[in-house]
């Protein structure tokens, strides 16, 4: 015990002598200290607050949900959430994932040993298929292409990221601006430089394409590009198939190389094809490129963290080298991934019927997602809403970029308690017909008190 007390004061005497030296520390106590509060005796007592901390984030969507559960009102909205609700304003288990977890516990031959590195064979298959296409993809055709089974979307992004960081002699990834706020630290993280590209005109509330395409006309030769396969998160702004092509030549003649985010794929347009079509441009033209893949929008599997890491590359053997490395990067990572979420995708994949019906319950969320836009935009309209608001109509996927200002917000927040990020992003999914007359009341009040 005596050692053990020795080590602690020694250590909370180089926590302090090196927490002095840092200009914004605050030391609250040490395990040394003689106050008497209970976290005195805590080796951990100097820490610091993190920036996500939603008291100093109060940008972000964890704010946005502390301050909705706070609010006792009972008209309290909360659209911050990017998570899908029904109409009900619950969250959604799809029945078909019911129906898929019902197979898989009835099969007594299914066990929970451990997956390999790399994830559930089937699974990988079938994730490639789904993005690039079932039969059609030279890719799949040629074994070009690698999958891995990764953590949801945020994991293949960082799995993605750590490889790069390994084995890419480019550092540096472009994201667009703006873009989901993950992005910037999963690439830092790994070891890559973050820059931004153009993307966002707020003017017109749609894609800036000439200073997106100067931006990647001026990167170095060889950056990685980062670009999101549909419903662009935060701002629902997508290119049209024309602009992709005009932006899938110019990153192939500057031999960029990209790296798709596809966490939509079938949640915004409601049809798995149609939201892959960027991609797939991609894929055609024999170039390389990476694509990270979630099933927590599109199978509603938030909390089950399935989804998949792509490379695509020139050849099989490449593909198998490269393969090869990534179970390095995963191995002291996470060993291998969990077994139970690439379960479910995999039956519902291969299973006509559950496929069938998984279109269906995606149609019927994509569905109403674009109904609510209708109805909003309908309702904005009829209250004489000063205004251009047919971007909400025009966006696509989630979330609406409503172009209301900080202040804007703040108000709508306070008088009609809507809970929404500071930048004016509202998540569709969050609506239902009961409160599109709320929201559209408190659009009109903000814009009208607040110019
Ligand atoms: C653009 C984008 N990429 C990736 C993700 C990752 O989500 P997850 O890790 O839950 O699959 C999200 C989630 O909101 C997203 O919006």
């Amino acid at each position: 015990m005596e050692g053990a007390d020795r080590r602690l004061s020694t250590l909370a005497r180089h926590l302090q002598t090196s927490a002095a030296g840092h200009e914004n520390a605050t030391i609250t106590c040490s395990p040394t200290s003689s106050s008497s509060s209970s976290g005195d005796h805590s080796i951990f007592a100097n820490i610091l607050p993190a920036p996500e901390d939603p008291i100093l984030d109060p940008r972000g969507a964890v704010f946005v949900t502390v301050a909705y559960n706070k609010d006792p009102s009972p008209v309290k909205l909360n659209l911050g959430v990017g998570a899908y609700r029904t109409e009900e304003g619950k969250p959604l288990v799809l029945n078909v994932v019911r129906r898929a977890e019902q197979l898989l516990v009835n099969d007594r031959s299914r066990v929970k040993e451990y997956l390999p590195i790399v994830g559930f064979a089937d699974f990988n298959k079938l994730s490639a298929k789904l993005i690039l296409g079932a039969d059609s993809s030279p890719a799949i055709k040629g074994n070009l292409v690698t999958t891995v089974q990764c953590l949801s979307g945020t994991g293949s992004l960082r799995v993605g990221a750590e490889f790069l960081a390994k084995h890419y002699y480019q550092r540096t990834i472009y994201i667009p601006n703006p873009t989901w706020g993950n992005h910037t630290k999963i690439f830092n993280l790994a070891g890559l430089a973050v820059k931004t590209y153009r993307y966002y005109d707020p003017l017109t509330r749609g894609l800036n394409i000439q200073g997106l395409l100067e931006d990647l006309g001026s990167a170095p030769s060889g950056a990685i590009l980062l670009l999101h396969a549909c419903a662009h998160n935060p701002t629902g702004v997508d290119p049209t198939l024309e602009q992709w092509e005009q932006i899938r030549r110019l990153i192939r003649s500057k031999s960029l190389l990209p790296f798709f985010d596809s966490a939509y794929q079938g949640f915004a347009s409601g049809s798995l094809d149609g939201d892959a079509q960027s991609v797939r441009m991609f894929v055609g033209d024999g170039g390389e490129c990476f694509i990270a893949q979630s099933y927590a929008k599109n199978m509603g599997l938030y909390g089950e963290r399935v989804g998949a890491l792509s490379i695509v590359c020139r050849t099989a053997d490449v593909a198998s080298r490269v393969e090869s490395q990534l179970k390095l990067v995963i191995r002291p990572m996470y060993s291998s991934p969990p077994i139970h979420g690439a379960s479910i995708v995999s039956a519902i994949l291969k299973d006509r019927n559950l496929y069938n019906e998984w279109t269906l319950e995606l149609k019927a969320m994509a569905d109403r997602i674009i109904t609510m836009r209708k109805q909003l935009f309908d309702a904005l309209c009829a209250r004489g809403t000063p205004g251009d608001w047919s971007h909400i109509i025009k966006q696509i996927g989630m979330f609406t970029f409503t172009g209301l200002s900080t202040k804007q917000v703040m108000f709508m927040t306070k008088e009609y308690h809507i809970y929404l990020t500071s930048d004016g992003r509202i998540s569709m999914a969050g609506l239902s017909s009961r409160t599109v007359p709320h929201l559209a009341d408190a659009i009109h009040a903000a814009v009208t008190t607040i110019v």
